[in-house]
């Protein structure tokens, strides 16, 4: 019997983008459905989303976004991250959730593996962290060592926001990419589907359209815009080019000598900045001099 499993990640508060991809879902006959972490964060209707997947009654990882989210709700991070400007969007998407969900997504475990004998292991980041990115630029040496830490032949993760299909002497690595807020360029909710043939694994990288504009409308009606600031800024132009803004922008303002979340510096940011430039380049434009 053939197998289907659907895996999709970092959705990260963007219930439009989601509906997307639970409507080609839908049409794909899968035998499973498995989240890959980061529903929340990083945008501004989080509750909405984590109500849709406990519906869907999908299994899931969590991500490094469900333990900032939950250690900002428990304020449990440093003293100051509870009052300064720059953690506002942060305070924000917390408070956003409601009590049953911030349960909910605490009950996530850090990894899941396909049913049945599926030899499919899903983690939001790698086996060692939910903070480390696996991409193109991962040693095979290092996804080697991952590779001997579970039983599974098939790695499958997210957290880069950069899908990537990648056959190693260790084994096959997917990094399935963001359905809400991808970095590769192509700003369509991405997610992707392995089907289990005799042998090997087949992996689809699929991408859907969505009305990115209408979710972004939502930044203004629910406040987020208000009250995240520069954060919620940098976020609609990320969702818009599916590049980096909000990192860049933080790393730029430090070595500019700004102060952090200053809006005023966002138009000289935009001016020099360009979406998907090298490092390199990154790093020439924001060294003084
Ligand atoms: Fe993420």
């Amino acid at each position: 019997m053939t197998v289907r499993v659907a895996v999709l990640s970092d959705i990260h508060a963007n219930p439009f983008a989601l509906a997307a991809v639970v409507d080609d879902i839908a049409r794909q006959n899968v035998d499973e459905v498995i989240v890959g972490g980061d529903m929340v964060g990083r945008g501004p209707l989080g509750s909405e989303v984590v109500a849709r997947i406990q519906d869907l009654g999908w299994p899931g990882v969590r991500g490094n976004h469900e333990d900032y989210t939950l250690n900002f709700r428990r304020q449990n991070v440093e003293p100051d991250w509870l009052t300064a400007r720059e953690w506002a969007a942060s305070r924000w998407m917390a408070a956003e959730l409601l009590p049953d969900q911030i349960d909910f997504i605490d009950t996530l475990p850090f990894t899941l593996a396909a049913s049945g004998d599926a030899s499919l292991r899903v983690f939001h980041g790698s086996p060692d962290s939910h903070c480390e990115g696996l991409g193109v630029w991962t040693d095979n040496a290092i996804i080697e060592s991952h590779f001997n830490k579970i039983e599974e032949s098939v790695l499958v993760c997210g957290h880069t926001h950069r899908p990537m299909v990648r056959e190693t002497p260790g084994g096959l690595v997917v990094n399935v990419g963001s359905v809400g807020l991808p970095f590769n360029g192509d700003p369509r909710a991405q997610y992707a589907i392995f089907t289990q043939k005799r042998d090997h694994w087949e992996v689809e990288l699929r991408q859907v359209d969505y009305d990115r504009e209408a979710f972004l409308k939502t930044y203004k009606t629910t406040g987020f815009m208000d009250a995240g600031g520069v954060t919620a800024e940098l976020l609609t132009h990320e969702i818009r080019h599916a590049r980096p803004f909000l990192v860049p922008f933080i790393k730029w303002s430090e070595a500019t000598g700004r102060e952090p979340a200053d809006m005023d510096a966002m138009p000289e940011f935009l001016e020099v900045f360009r979406p998907g430039m090298s490092k390199r380049d990154f790093i020439k434009m924001i060294t003084p001099g």
